[in-house]
């Protein structure tokens, strides 16, 4: 029990020292806490930053967010990927202010309920906004759970990740505890994902000289050096592969986008047209003129390649300059650039696209 707290005594010591400062660290409440969440999966802290503040800048609480035109929650998304993460947010708002009374719920698991919140998620939450005792099991702290524990299995596994809540419960202070910390399981779980950014490092040698928790660490103290053996991780599947043609097809100043269909991949965000396959010039013109397109000049612009969990894009892109046509007469949408800055979502996988015809959106066209 004594060795016990001492973990989160030392634990809670060095984050009170180290902690990150982050926007929604500024004031932790429940709909910020919720934001930050959502946008942290699978998202890097740097790259959600910039972002959030943005979004509360516009949405600052869960009514607006439940009121607010779902394309403008795609368009404040724009860029960090994963689209449902934001569709869900904003369904959970809808659902907390018709049915909640306008109050996010205060446990984890009334918190689980609502769309686009699992178990990681529902954790984090119940314990940063509200103290609920219970660790939020992410990647840094399965990570950190291996090598204290010297769990050699898989972790990427319902049975670590059940051992990993079991090993963090017993190890988080009690709530009933004095502490002279304002919420010490939030902190507790916090303090360890920081610990995980900066000294229980994936894929090098920890900093273990550094690191406050390092005399409970069953690898550290059983074989020194080797810390970075551990997590066993699984070894997945290469991503499936997909080629695909993207054109940018610009006549009078404007640019050809389309809607991605409803269901899938994307879904319901806008693309450049695009098609399946590495496409040489002469198929590109016979495209193009399938979907009644006549080109003045087409070229090749640069290749770019976009990682899904599942998938791999590698991607062609040509720039065509085709002959005036009547809209109606194309399945496309012709659009200004600043249409597609201000109303059109266009997800990170077409990046290099968007950035090529800003760079070039002052050359004249024909
Ligand atoms: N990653 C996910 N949630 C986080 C948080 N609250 N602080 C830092 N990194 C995180």
């Amino acid at each position: 029990m004594e060795k016990m707290k001492v973990f989160y005594e030392e634990l809670l010591n060095w984050y009170s020292q180290n902690r990150r400062v982050l926007p929604w660290r500024e004031d932790p409440s429940p709909y910020h806490v919720w934001l930050s969440e959502i946008m942290l999966q699978q998202t890097r802290v740097e790259a959600v930053k910039e972002y959030y503040r943005r979004f509360l800048d516009s949405l600052p609480d869960v009514a607006s967010l439940a009121e607010a035109p779902e394309e403008l929650c795609l368009k404040l998304w724009e860029g960090l990927g994963y689209y449902s993460r934001v569709r869900n947010l904003k369904k959970a708002a809808v659902e907390v202010m018709e049915n909640r009374g306008g109050e996010i719920p205060n446990t984890c698991a009334e918190l689980k309920k609502l769309p686009g919140i699992g178990t990681y998620t529902s954790a984090a939450i119940a314990s940063i906004a509200f103290g609920e005792r219970i660790p939020s099991v992410d990647g840094n702290l399965l990570r950190i759970f291996s090598r204290l524990t010297m769990y050699e299995e898989n972790i990427r596994t319902p049975a670590a990740l059940k051992k990993a809540v079991e090993c963090y419960t017993e190890l988080m202070p009690e709530k009933t505890e004095t502490i002279p910390e304002e919420n010490p399981c939030g902190n507790f779980n916090q303090a360890l994902m920081d610990l995980g950014n900066a000294v229980c490092l994936p894929n090098t040698t920890p900093d273990c000289g550094n690191c406050p928790i390092s005399e409970f660490c069953r690898i550290h103290r059983e074989r020194p050096g080797r810390e970075a053996d551990l997590p066993a991780i699984r070894t997945g599947k290469d991503k499936k592969v997909e080629h695909l043609t993207v054109f940018l097809i610009r006549s009078e100043g404007k640019t050809a986008v389309r809607k991605r269909p409803a269901r899938g991949l994307l879904a319901g965000l806008y693309e450049f047209p695009n098609t399946a396959g590495e496409l040489g010039r002469d198929e590109a013109v016979k495209w193009l003129r399938e979907h009644s397109l006549e080109p003045l000049r087409i070229r090749r612009i640069p290749d770019a390649e976009h990682i899904f969990t599942h998938k791999k894009w590698i991607l062609r892109g040509y720039e065509v300059i085709t002959e005036p046509f009547s809209e109606g007469s194309i399945p496309f949408i012709m659009a200004s650039a600043e249409e597609i800055t201000d109303k059109y979502c266009i997800p990170s996988a077409f990046g290099t696209y968007l950035k090529w015809l800003d760079l070039n959106s002052s050359v004249p066209l024909s």
